[in-house]
């Protein structure tokens, strides 16, 4: 059998993504693993490690093959029937728990495409008097969301709906990271593994964003408000959007890398 170092050097792909394979099939930490370079993996262990190198080496995101992912600190499933949560996602949760210290009365939540659920729960899990609902069209996704929910101990209201199709009730807040990447855009091309419906609208990825602007002031509260995650090139079209559908106070947040992401408004009704 193999020893971790061995493996290390032997497995032709870079080292930290030894180390995060390593890190899941023998469930240890980084300095665990460091200081056990010469324990050597069971023929079960190793057989998993291999199987996983060889999906590494085809591409699969290292996420997929944990079936995990961290977002605001705090672990989640992912499968491919979900997206994989990106950072910049973490924005959307700093600016509603920022609008609702000033408006604590900003209590029920809508989260639109839930996918891992990580807005939902997120949200629930730093802000326990909000009452949540979240959403996906694909059932599949929402097990994973349940299964999410269900881990972490946040309770959320969850069902299946196409957008507004079963949305019965009004909210304070709804919030949304819908798909937005357009079908011709070449960024596709090296998103494979995850699911088509969680990245792209099939057209040129506005089609989603324009239905919630202008489907959600029939389903917000009077002062409620909208928050939106979108692409690089879409935050004046976004946010002009918000105006002509009646929301003021309309912003957007930049990303890490410094790109328009995040839009948000108070509706006017
Ligand atoms: C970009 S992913 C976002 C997932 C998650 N909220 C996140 O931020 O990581 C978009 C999600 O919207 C869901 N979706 C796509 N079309 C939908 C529709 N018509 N109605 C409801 N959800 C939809 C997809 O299944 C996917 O889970």
């Amino acid at each position: 059998m193999q020893k971790i170092k061995d493996l290390v050097i032997n497995a032709k792909l870079p080292k930290k993504e030894v180390y995060y394979l390593l890190k899941h099939v023998l469930n240890l930490n980084e300095i665990q693993l460091m200081i056990n370079e010469e324990l050597e993996l069971s023929e079960i262990e190793y057989k998993t490690f291999i199987k996983l190198c060889d999906l590494r080496r085809k591409k699969v995101p290292l996420n997929y093959l944990s079936q995990e992912c961290e977002f605001y600190s705090r672990t989640f499933k992912v499968t491919q029937d979900t997206l994989i949560p990106r950072q910049e996602t973490e924005h959307i949760i700093d600016a509603i728990l920022e609008v609702s210290k000033s408006n604590p009365d900003l209590i029920n939540i809508l989260d639109l495409g839930t996918g891992s659920g990580i807005i939902a729960i997120t949200l629930k899990l730093e802000n326990k008097n909000f009452n949540i609902t979240a959403i996906d069209k694909l059932e599949n996704t929402l097990n994973i969301a349940k299964y999410n929910a269900d881990k972490l101990d946040a309770q959320i209201n969850f069902f299946v709906s196409d957008w507004f199709k079963n949305i019965k009730n009004k909210f304070d807040i709804i919030v949304s990271n819908p798909p937005y990447i357009s079908i011709n855009d070449s960024h596709l091309k090296d998103l494979t593994y995850e699911p088509l419906e969680a990245l792209t609208d099939y057209g040129n990825g506005f089609f989603n964003i324009k239905h919630i602007i202008e489907k959600s002031n029939q389903y917000l509260n009077k002062n409620g408000w909208l928050f939106i995650e979108h692409g690089y090139n879409q935050g004046e079209l976004v946010r002009n959007l918000f105006k002509e559908n009646s929301y003021y106070h309309v912003s957007t947040i930049r990303d890490f890398a410094g790109i328009e992401r995040i839009s948000y408004g108070k509706i006017n009704l």
